[in-house]
């Protein structure tokens, strides 16, 4: 059911939250529309503080353009504002952005108030009093240990000091504010449901009941808070009914005894077990006895028994236990949380004795998620799981014991994963290319929020806060309410991710301007991803003018055979469309997908031109990034070379392939939502109202655009028997037929920005893309 695809989770609503398929939908792509923060209703004293902004708006920003003939003025102070100038600017605008696009883009207003929008920085830390910020931890173990606990309840990630002072951090912090009313919302509209019903996804040997787990975690997290900040015993009662179902002692079956949890899929022992520890720590003075005997005998006998049997006594099931990756975070993630909720109550051992294997397990496997450059080896989307449960296992043991047992330094790089997140963002959605993962729940990207306190990088919050999904419980506790500046404010608008495993490039016009241009494009490995990746060196996105032109399809059928079977050249998963190179926006040679085991040396140029502290920015004309790859070796021998530029001050897109002597027919494809029209080497493409023109610059003999169906091949090797691909509906793939031989091939995206004439666009010139520089195509 779920995993499949977006639009048959999208109406699978019958368990899910008030915002399920909106945190689903940062992978999962919601309906166009209005987003759940405007659904949901901004409060109205938000709108009205953003409204009155001192300085600075200029209105909301309805087209890319930048306003540069805007009337902003500046705080009135010349310079750099001090410390309280800052803080009174900050407090003055409240919420940065009150609403983002379907895609959790937040819309910035169209500002240049310097004050505010400035360096990054966590006021308290830069020594100001004007701040509220949260108290120190008392409990400070002189020398640490997992298996010492805090003194006083709850342990995970929200000890007592911090709930004393969240009525003054939601009086004061309009982002808190909303938060809490989000989660109290929430628990409102789930009080009345059922517990999450014991739903098997394909097979307990397939996605089993993860989806389940993942629900009763969310549901635990918000009623044991929205108890915790109201004293109403109605939400501990409403978390019990949800404890008592998924323990299996109720008075209808929830799985099997003892596997209940259903260890042939692991990822759901853990989080069924992380729901669990929350829920006997954050309402462990509720509780009696009996209830506590009861959650506690359910984390042992169906969580942590397990764990014991994977570490000591090598389990197959346990095999996550080398993967460096998700699924190594969320199990140790899990058995961290049920084992620290239970020490001291536990007289079996099995707590004490898991934390001796998680930990450091944890921190050779799961820490090692991101690669050398931050970029997560899975996929953008596995990101948000990975980094989840290790921000909530790292957070817990640091609540809990007073360290985080290097969990967070054991990888330099996890520094960086945050920036990656960042990149991978596009103007109007995510470069989501890969597997995009089973529905979210629980998981957000709010780790990016505990991985700014950790690593000193405030603009991790910042972009993290004005997103839909920063709205649970986690953020009342991770956020720091001075945190102040714009995470854009010096931001590179373009990176480079040379890691040769994932390397691809991020490169955008604007951090803020929703209607902006961005353009990724990425090549590296096909190896490495724990079979989650696509056979896509080349592939590219494009968003303009508010709109993806160049997309990706998302996941195939998780529960198709042989989908997770390896990477290798053999593997069943290279026969789904979705996984395929012509599923994907790349040149395919003669219909092959690409050679599984290649590199693909890359090179990168960047004017590195930076975000001030405005909105309201306007790029140099001679400001422009590129990336290229050689694909020859993935293609089998096939010279081929793939560049992607950005020319005309960001303004439009030029893609070219060097295609040096090479024998076989090739296609060039790409995958659009936009109605197309074809006219010989020239494509209009229209879609929500937008235009995006493309052409083929000084065509090959022959050479024009085409379009054809988002399916298979018809000379493509058979699928396993029974299966088929997904449907794409809605998809047209644009097209180009190619000769054998040697040439250039230049296709120029000129989007059709509402304040530009005919005449403004330029035609590049050809340049070799050896030869290509910062310069070359002035
Ligand atoms: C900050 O600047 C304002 C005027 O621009 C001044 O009135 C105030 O005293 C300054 N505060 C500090 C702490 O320097
Ligand atoms: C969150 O909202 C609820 C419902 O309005 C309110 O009772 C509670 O006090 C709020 N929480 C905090 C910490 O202020
Ligand atoms: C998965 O479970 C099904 C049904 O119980 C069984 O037929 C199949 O062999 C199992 N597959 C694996 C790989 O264990
Ligand atoms: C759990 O809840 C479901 C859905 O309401 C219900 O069908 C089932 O009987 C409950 N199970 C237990 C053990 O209470
Ligand atoms: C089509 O639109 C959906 C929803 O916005 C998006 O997730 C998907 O990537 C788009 N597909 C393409 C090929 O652009
Ligand atoms: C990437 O692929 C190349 C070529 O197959 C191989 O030599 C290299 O070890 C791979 N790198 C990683 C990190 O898997």
């Amino acid at each position: 059911m779920a995993y499949r695809e977006s639009q048959d989770h999208l109406t699978n609503t019958n368990y899910h939250s008030v915002g399920a398929e909106e945190y689903g939908g940062n992978y999962a792509e919601p309906k166009k529309g209005l987003s759940k923060w405007v659904k949901i209703g901004i409060p109205v004293g938000v709108v009205i503080v953003v409204a009155a902004v001192v300085g600075g708006i200029v209105g909301s920003r309805s087209s890319n353009k930048s306003s540069t003939s805007s009337s902003a003025s500046n705080s009135g102070s010349t310079g750099e504002p001090n410390a309280s100038e800052v803080a009174s600017a900050k407090t003055a605008i409240g919420m940065f952005a009150t609403t983002t696009n379907a895609h959790s883009v937040p819309i910035y207003p169209s500002t240049t108030n310097a004050a505010a929008f400035t360096e990054p920085t966590f006021i308290a830390k830069a020594g100001s009093n004007a701040a509220l910020t949260w108290n120190a931890d008392t409990f400070q173990p002189a020398t640490p240990a997992p298996t010492t606990v805090r003194p006083d309840r709850p342990r995970l990630i929200a000890p007592a000091y911090k709930w004393e002072q969240l009525a003054a951090f939601v009086a004061s912090d309009p982002y808190m504010k909303q938060w809490n009313d989000t989660i109290m919302a929430d628990v409102n509209q789930w009080e009345g449901m059922d517990p999450v019903p014991y739903d098997i996804d394909g097979g307990l040997n397939k996605s089993g009941v993860l989806d389940v787990a993942r629900s009763v975690k969310q549901r635990i997290k918000a009623f044991a808070y929205a108890y915790r900040v109201t004293g109403q015993t109605m939400w501990a009662d409403r978390a019990w009914k949800e404890l008592q179902n998924a323990s299996g002692t109720g008075s209808q079956p929830f799985g099997t005894a003892p596997d209940n949890w259903n260890t042939q899929h692991f990822l759901d022992v853990a989080e069924f077990t992380a729901a669990f520890a929350i829920g006997y720590d954050w309402l462990y003075d509720v509780w009696t006895d009996q209830q506590k005997t009861t959650i506690r005998t359910a984390i042992i006998n169906l969580g942590l028994n397990f764990g014991i049997q994977a570490y000591a006594n090598n389990a197959g099931y346990g095999w996550w236990r080398t993967v460096n990756g998700n699924w190594n975070c969320v199990c140790n993630g899990g058995l961290t949380m049920g084992a620290l909720a239970i020490l001291g109550d536990d007289t079996s051992g099995v707590a004490e004795q898991i934390l001796g294997y998680t930990i450091d397990n944890a921190k050779a496997n799961c820490a090692m998620g991101p690669s050398s450059d931050g970029t997560w080896s899975e996929t953008p989307n596995y990101w948000y799981f990975g980094t989840t449960a290790q921000a909530e296992m790292a957070s817990s043991l640091l609540t809990a014991t007073g360290s985080t047992y290097g969990l967070m330094t054991a990888n330099p790089t996890f520094a960086d994963t945050g920036l990656y997140h960042m990149y991978v963002y596009g103007n109007q959605q995510m470069f989501d290319y890969g597997d995009h993962g089973p529905n979210k729940f629980s998981t957000t990207a709010n780790a990016m929020m505990f991985q700014a306190s950790q690593f000193n990088k405030p603009e991790y919050m910042l972009f993290q806060r004005d997103r839909i999904d920063a709205a649970e419980p986690w953020s009342m506790f991770w956020y720091d309410p001075s945190v102040t500046g714009a995470f854009w404010n010096n931001m590179p608008l373009d990176h480079y991710f040379d890691d040769p495993l994932d390397v691809w490039a991020s490169m955008r016009s604007s951090w803020t301007d929703v209607n902006g241009l961005f353009v990724a494009m990425k090549a590296g490995n096909h190896t490495g991803h724990q079979t989650h990746g696509d056979l896509d060196a080349g592939d590219f996105v494009i968003d303009a003018l508010g709109v993806r032109w160049a997309g990706e399809l998302g996941s195939g059928d998780y529960l198709s055979d042989g989908y997770f079977s390896s990477e290798a050249t053999d593997s069943q998963r290279w026969l789904y469309y979705r996984t395929r190179t012509e599923g994907q926006n790349c040149l395919v040679v003669n219909h092959q997908n690409q050679n599984v085991n290649a590199a693909t040396p890359s090179n990168f140029g960047s004017s590195n031109t930076a975000q001030g502290s405005s909105t309201v920015f306007e790029d140099p004309s001679d400001s422009t990034a590129f990336f290229t790859a050689d694909l020859t070796a993935t293609n089998n021998g096939a010279a081929i070379k793939r560049g992607i530029r950005l020319i005309n001050g960001r303004k439009q897109v030029l893609l070219q392939d060097d295609i040096t002597n090479v024998q076989q027919p090739m296609e060039w494809r790409m995958h659009t939502n936009a109605t197309v029209t074809t006219s010989g080497a020239s494509a209009t493409l229209t879609l929500d109202g937008n235009t995006m023109q493309v052409q083929i610059l000084d065509p090959p003999a022959g050479v024009v655009f085409g379009t054809a169906e988002a399916v298979r091949y018809a000379d493509d090797p058979a699928l396993p028997a029974g299966m088929t691909d997904q449907p794409n509906p809605g998809v047209t793939v644009l097209t180009i037929e190619l000769p054998a031989g040697s040439y250039n091939l230049q296709v120029l995206f000129n989007p059709q920005w509402p304040d530009m004439q005919a005449s403004d666009f330029k035609t590049p010139a050809m340049v070799a893309i050896d030869q290509w520089s910062l310069t070359s195509h002035n």
